[in-house]
């Protein structure tokens, strides 16, 4: 029997990645030493006192039920008081829903908010996680560029009217996933006004919240009247190193809350309630580690850039996250083909801007989830190639 799976459920990049985990396979296999800069998993454990949390909470009785789905609300009052102390956002209870992670809330979003044929306004270049909730809505996604000469923001304007009438959800993310880019109070001004405007449900994915160089990152719902209009999804993968966890939550506008936790009733059904008690410890504990983990990104940052842009790569100044985004250089033609010869002939691995959607081309992102000397070992080689290709 053939089995070929839904087209629905058929993510873009992972095309990519998957190819190129396997050439990286073969080229180890054959002792080539592979600097992969492509990966977007952290590197750090995740801090040791969660997992210490984690160990006495499998014990508690009490965690071997189901869980509330919505999640405990001992977890909603510590995410409550972390969006009080860290943003100055009041929150109530019924403002908060727990996630398996947030890829999950991305996905539960389209599927919770929109109809066949409506249209959800989508970032590009983009993560791929936005597209999967999507198409399993039978929605279709509406791309807004996000280029060098609006700062990697959204042009509001340039929006078609036949468009903003069938858009009912608006994707954004900042400290922005490929490009390093950040939002500006200003801009999340703007984005309420244009939500109300056209009716358009906003959510924004703040995976990358703690990761900021320069300033602390905006929370959208810093900004009057947001909850009126929309959500954020927090993940603690990235801010406490817990991505193999799978915990995450939104928060913001009550009825679309609600309209999620349906969505996680029919679905996963909840969160082991052990692993939030970890995330309570976590959110109301890590200070310092916080602090620490945000300046080990900065030094790798700070090196992977000053190395691109002495080289003359023109690479985007980011404000966060754990990626750089730069252009091809001008001889080189496509990012798909650069990023295979440069496997090939140097063992590195970057990612593709393509991948990231029509507006990556031209583009490759290099991740920061390894120490100094890999991520400088893999930029001289880059380098090299330029100059010997060139
Ligand atoms: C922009 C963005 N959003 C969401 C996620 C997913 O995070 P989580 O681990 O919470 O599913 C990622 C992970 O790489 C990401 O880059």
């Amino acid at each position: 029997m053939k089995i070929e799976g839904a087209e629905r459920v058929q993510v873009r990049s992972k095309h990519f990645t998957s190819y190129q985990q396997e050439q990286i396979r073969k080229l180890k296999q054959q002792g080539k030493n592979v600097i992969n800069l492509g990966r977007g998993n952290p590197d750090q454990e995740t801090f040791p006192k969660i997992i210490n949390r984690l160990k006495s909470a499998i014990d508690e009785v009490a965690n071997q039920g189901y869980p509330p789905y919505g999640g405990k609300v001992t977890l909603k009052k510590a995410i409550i008081k972390f969006y009080d102390d860290e943003y100055g956002v009041k929150l109530t209870e019924d403002e908060v829903t727990i996630f398996s992670g947030s890829l999950a809330a991305l996905t539960a979003l389209p599927m919770s908010l929109v109809n066949p044929n409506d249209i959800v306004l989508t970032p590009n270049p983009a993560f791929f996680g936005y597209d999967s909730g999507i198409k399993m809505a039978s929605a279709s996604s509406y791309p807004l560029p996000l280029t060098k000469e609006n700062n990697y923001l959204p042009e509001y304007d340039l929006i078609p009217n036949d468009v903003l009438e069938k858009a009912k959800l608006l994707f954004l993310n900042y400290p922005n996933n490929p490009t390093g880019a950040g939002a500006t109070s200003d801009f999340f001004k703007r984005t309420v006004e244009f939500a109300r405007k056209n009716n358009i449900v906003v959510a924004h994915d703040f995976a990358y919240s703690d990761i900021s160089f320069k300033s602390k990152s905006p929370s959208f719902l810093q900004t009057d009247g947001a909850k009126e209009v929309g959500i954020e999804i927090y993940t603690l993968s990235k801010t406490f190193n817990m991505a193999g966890w799978r915990i995450a939550f939104a928060v913001g506008n009550k009825q679309i809350i609600n309209l999620l936790k349906g969505y996680i009733r029919a679905s996963v059904g909840g969160t082991f309630g052990a692993v939030q008690d970890a995330a309570i410890y976590a959110l109301l504990n890590s200070q310092s580690e916080r602090k620490e983990l945000r300046n080990l990104y900065k030094s790798r940052r700070d090196l992977a850039y000053n190395l691109l842009k002495a080289a003359g790569f023109d690479v985007v100044d980011s404000e966060g996250t754990f990626f750089l985004w730069f252009k091809l250089p001008k001889r080189f033609s496509d990012d798909v083909s650069f990023v295979d010869s440069l496997l090939f002939e140097k063992q590195v691995a970057l990612i593709p801007g393509s991948t990231f959607g029509k507006n990556g081309e031209g583009y490759l992102r290099l991740s920061l989830v390894s120490d100094l000397g890999y991520i400088e070992e893999g930029i001289r080689r880059l380098i090299n190639f330029v100059n010997e290709n060139g």
